[in-house]
């Protein structure tokens, strides 16, 4: 038994705000932010546009390239970092936005920019030991709301959006392999420490990073997962038709696409319209790349994400 993805959709919020907005903003230049990460535009939910929402947007586009109904879905799994609240899950507002009645469970992933990644490869788990057989899996964001739009480190790099696809049990090979990882040593190197404390938010609650170290431990931990997970197919870097990994650095994504022999022709790379969406950053580069006719049907594609924690992983699949 596999499962297979058999619809994709995402959702961008109408608001963009480009490089040359954030130069009246904070002490910065279109310059920096393009030589240092590629990011020339992000895209910014507005006031009342809630994680949720995103997420339903982004999933009625998925169900009905499925072409299933919204009650065939068994399973939904949110990966997200900014919830619509405390509790209850996002997945469990989404439920109901999307109008799925089914009983099916329903439960938000949490973690931060390798979400999508730890959701897919959960999915697939559920699918595989015959517990769902039609998973909702979506990333959504609205990390925009974390950011202190003061620290020019980091307002400069994060977007919202949100990408969904549906994953169903099939006899014919869809995900092949997946691996995921943390290593919780290095949770302070990115981090936002809010937290409720007798009804009021305690501690910083904007995101922090230490960009450089981040970045290292990237460019390492990305090169040796996809080599681990082609390394238990048999596969090679050179029979990927698409690399399609988290959107957070144009410079990781180019270091890892050349240690897997691969030129940036054989990569879908959405982070200088997006920005890093976080766990929202995979999905919508891949429905990007099926819906302008990119991705095809019968094409290996490796996605790969690395998230404050940290997390990390790859999922190796057949589309
Ligand atoms: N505009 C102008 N100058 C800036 C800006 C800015 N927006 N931000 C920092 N600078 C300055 C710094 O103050 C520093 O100045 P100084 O030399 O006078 O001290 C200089 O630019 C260089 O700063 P560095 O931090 O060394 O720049 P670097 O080349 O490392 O690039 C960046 C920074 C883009 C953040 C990079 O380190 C990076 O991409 N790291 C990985 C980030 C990442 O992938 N995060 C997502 C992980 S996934 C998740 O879970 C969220």
């Amino acid at each position: 038994m596999y499962s297979r993805i058999i619809g994709t959709g995402s959702y961008l919020p109408a608001k963009t705000l480009t490089n040359f907005d954030l130069e009246k903003i904070v002490d910065t230049s279109d310059e920096w932010i393009v030589s240092r990460s590629g990011i020339h535009e992000r895209h910014i939910a507005a006031d009342d546009e809630t994680t949720s929402d995103l997420a339903m947007h982004a999933s009625r586009r998925a169900i009905e390239a499925a072409g299933i109904a919204p009650n065939d879905i068994d399973l939904i799994i949110v990966a997200t970092t900014s919830p619509d609240k405390t509790f209850p899950s996002t997945a469990c507002i989404l439920q109901d936005k999307l109008g799925i009645t089914s009983g099916g469970a329903a439960f938000d992933m949490q973690a931060v920019c390798g979400g999508f990644v730890y959701a897919l490869n959960t999915a697939d788990m559920y699918i595989k030991c015959g517990q769902a057989r039609t998973v909702l899996v979506v990333g959504a964001e609205v990390l925009s709301r974390m950011l202190d739009w003061n620290d020019r480190t980091t307002c400069v790099l994060f977007g919202d959006g949100a990408g969904a696809v549906v994953l169903q049990a099939s006899e014919t090979p869809g995900i092949l392999a997946g691996k995921l990882h943390s290593d919780g040593r290095h949770h302070a190197l990115l981090r936002a420490d809010g937290n409720i404390r007798h009804g009021a938010v305690a501690g910083e609650p904007f995101i922090k990073m230490e960009g450089q170290a981040v970045f290292k431990f990237a460019v390492t931990v990305l090169s040796s997962v996809v080599e681990e997970v082609l390394a238990g197919t048999g596969m090679k870097g050179s029979d990927i038709d698409w690399l399609v990994p988290h959107q957070a650095n144009i410079r990781i994504i180019e270091a890892t696409a050349k240690k897997l022999g691969l030129g940036m022709d054989n990569v879908v790379a959405t982070v200088a319209q997006h920005g890093n969406t976080s766990s929202a950053s995979i999905p919508l580069a891949l429905d990007t790349a099926v819906r302008d006719g990119r991705i095809k049907p019968g094409q290996t594609l490796l996605l790969e994400a690395i998230g404050g924690g940290f997390t990390w992983g790859a999922v190796l699949l057949r589309y």
